[in-house]
């Protein structure tokens, strides 16, 4: 292929494919299947670097990331960011009503939208292509986070139809819809990391990331609420919405009752009464109802304050928060040995469930809060998943209530607890005794995403630790059966799928070893980079700082955390046990480098049927190349079956009288692709 068919075929590429994004993104109506999608974009990746003259910054291919920008500009704004003026109750939003009332001489129209708890963002296009992403900032000047932006897969970076003008701005907000925040959390817990607060500062600190592949990870998303340019595109901003939806941007137009044009206060009452109990099933975070006027003409008439338009108010919805009482404060030790205090509540009603404790973080908030036992406290769910103590009533105190004093020794172990400079959290680092740290250890090692021990569960781990059997990880690979059998719930079959599960395990790659030793700071990647530099545990082990944080993506925290881990004597022997037992301790490449991801790992499978885009031993090798397993029958233990044409009527009712999921290959691919973003 010649440059200019090259440039013709990347041109049809590029637009077929934003086309699809589009419609995958943004309208959630796919025509394509993914892997039709991953066919396309593969080509176009090729022909770009065949090509590298055809790159553009606007190509689809740049989803993926892979710009580092080391400092963000800053940007004077063209149009000043301002601000809404916030409300809180009924009588406001009728008081602001009368004043728009008053100010027009007559009554308006006004529109109800959510208020996105997420980062503003203003995206500037020319020519119907995205040219610059910037932040609020202070409202005057933001900082360019363009190639961060140009990853969020529902922002277009070329526009449909031709009457956008030639050059302007859209503004929204950028946000982590929560099922994402949820992954991302539960990938932090079991890299034994501090979860992230909540979406909205997750979603900021994404955007401030500087490799903007990290970005692409995240899965951010975004709703576009305001068209800004020379002269107006609409006579009104509900028409704006519309318009500026047919451009290709992701709107609340279209989506439900999530933008409402309301002709009396009843209305927009109706609009948030429906949200504030609606709110909890939507896939993102909001804190409020955004009340506009909608004719732009009256919107000018109106005017602007110093800091927010007149045409417009937010409705925030308040925190939900109920008062109770304190019985008493416990402490919880993680795995990794952080402390955290935990407020043991009288029960209370919050937010449709019954909440009987509430994290009090660390000892600097329990300070702050001047906590006393027995005090009436406010306890508040608002964007994080744990209720949250916020606050005290004084005035409620007994006069002899006992302050509330932050542990010194460990609940568990009683070994006196550390507070490194910097860091809010106690720990115990006596992990090598710590009953929850121990067991916290072993069921971190077992788990799927790590050693993927079957046949052995946090309940038995709990059960072999009680009797003594189990003191620490190394343990397990002495286990015998003859000392297992004489315990409950340990039947000849169940010893045997133990044993077989923990000989299994012996060939899991040194990467997942690695992961599943619970190194702090070392998660999947990081433990992937490592082993992939280091080749084996003795160099790792080794290893100096300056060495450390040379590897790609390894930064003080990992190297002082791994130098840490490889200065105890105790971690030292449990490598010599695991090595003496026979488990993976250095690089097979081989292996790593034939599976595509990990995507399915610890996953059964059955195939049956005959498929169109797959032939069955495709299917077959795609399952194993994941990491997934085939087995040949549907049982208990299947945990997906991949259904074709003419499957088996017999196998169809077995599996769905197990509840087995059943996929098509769409799903199939579409699963893939789920679980090798969440596991990133
Ligand atoms: S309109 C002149 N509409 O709320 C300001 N803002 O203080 C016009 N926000 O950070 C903003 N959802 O990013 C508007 N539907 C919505 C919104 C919204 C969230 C944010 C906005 C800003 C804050 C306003």
């Amino acid at each position: 292929m010649d440059s200019t068919q090259a440039e013709l075929r990347i041109a049809k590429l590029r637009k077929e494919i934003n086309e699809h994004n589009h419609r995958y993104y943004v309208l959630d109506q796919p025509i394509i299947s993914d892997m039709v999608y991953d066919m396309m974009l593969k080509e176009l990746i090729e022909l770009e670097s065949k090509f590298p003259l055809l790159i553009s910054s606007n190509s689809p291919t740049k989803r993926v990331g892979g710009e580092v920008t080391k400092d963000f500009n800053s940007i004077e704004h063209r149009y000043p960011m301002l601000s809404l003026s916030n409300s809180y109750n009924e009588e406001e939003i009728k008081e602001w009503m009368d004043r728009v009332t008053k100010g027009l001489g007559q009554d308006a129209q006004v529109v109800c939208e959510l208020k996105y708890d997420g980062v503003a963002i203003g995206i500037r296009y020319v020519n119907g292509e995205l040219f610059q992403a910037v932040t609020r900032g202070d409202g005057t000047r933001g900082e360019e986070i363009t190639a961060n932006v140009r990853t969020i897969r529902s922002v277009p970076l070329s526009l449909h139809g031709n009457d956008f003008p030639k050059d302007f701005e859209i503004r929204g907000e950028i946000f982590l819809p929560k099922d994402h925040f949820a992954a991302l959390n539960e990938a932090k817990v079991e890299a034994g990391e501090e979860p992230y607060m909540n979406p909205r500062n997750t979603a900021s600190g994404s955007l401030k990331l500087q490799d903007s592949k990290e970005v692409s990870k995240r899965g951010l998303d975004t709703m576009l609420y305001g068209v800004y340019a020379e002269s107006p595109i609409a006579e009104d901003h509900l028409s704006s919405i519309k318009k500026a939806h047919s451009w290709g941007f992701k709107t609340p137009y279209e989506q439900g009752r999530y933008i409402e044009l309301c002709s009396n206060e009843e209305e927009i009452m109706d609009f948030i009464h429906h949200w504030a109990e609606a709110r909890h099933e939507l896939p993102f975070e909001i804190d409020g109802i955004v009340i506009k006027v909608n004719s732009f003409h009256y919107q000018e008439e109106l005017g602007y304050t110093a800091k927010s338009p007149r045409w417009a108010i937010a409705y925030k919805f308040k925190a939900e928060q109920v008062s109770t009482v304190l019985e008493k404060v416990t402490y919880q030790v993680g795995r990794t040995g952080a402390i955290t205090p935990v407020a043991n509540l009288k029960p209370v009603l919050l937010a449709g469930t019954m909440v009987k404790r509430a994290s009090l973080h660390n000892a600097d908030q329990i300070e702050k809060l001047g906590l006393h036992l027995g005090d009436h406290v406010y306890v508040e769910k608002g964007g994080e998943i744990i209720p949250k103590v916020t606050g005290v009533i004084e005035s409620m105190r007994n006069a002899n209530a006992q302050a509330v004093i932050f542990i010194q020794n460990c609940p568990e172990c009683n070994h006196p607890l550390e507070r490194k400079d910097g860091e809010a959290q106690h720990y115990c680092v006596n992990s090598a005794v710590c009953p929850p740290q121990i067991k916290g250890a072993m069921e971190h090692f077992i788990s799927r995403r790590a050693m993927d021990i079957e046949g052995i569960g946090p309940e038995t781990i709990d059960q072999l630790f009680q009797v003594g059997l189990l003191h620490g990880i190394a343990d397990l690979y002495s286990l015998k059966k003859e000392e297992l059998l004489p315990l409950d719930r340990m039947a000849e079959k169940s010893v045997y799928n133990l044993l077989e599960g923990i000989e299994k395990s012996k060939k899991i790659p040194f990467q997942r070893v690695l992961f599943a030793l619970g190194i702090r700071h070392v998660g999947e990647t990081v433990a992937k980079k490592l082993a992939h530099h280091f080749k084996n545990i003795d160099a790792l082990l080794v290893a100096e700082k300056e060495v450390l944080v040379n590897v790609d993506e390894i930064g003080e925290v990992i190297a002082q955390s791994v130098i840490q881990f490889a200065s105890s004597p105790e971690n030292l022997q449990l490598i010599d046990k695991l090595k003496a037992a026979g488990l993976t301790l250095e690089l097979d490449s081989s292996e790593e480098k034939v599976l595509a991801s990990h995507a399915l790992i610890g996953k059964n499978f059955v195939v049956s049927g005959v498929f169109s885009k797959f032939s069955r031993d495709e299917l077959k090798q795609t399952i194993e190349s994941h990491g997934g397993k085939n087995v040949g029958s549907i049982s208990k233990k299947t945990d997906y079956v991949i259904a074709g044409e003419n499957m088996g009527p017999s196998k169809l009712a077995k599996a769905q009288e197990l509840g087995i999921s059943i996929l098509n290959e769409d799903e199939f691919i579409a699963l893939i692709e789920r679980e090798d973003a969440i596991l990133g």
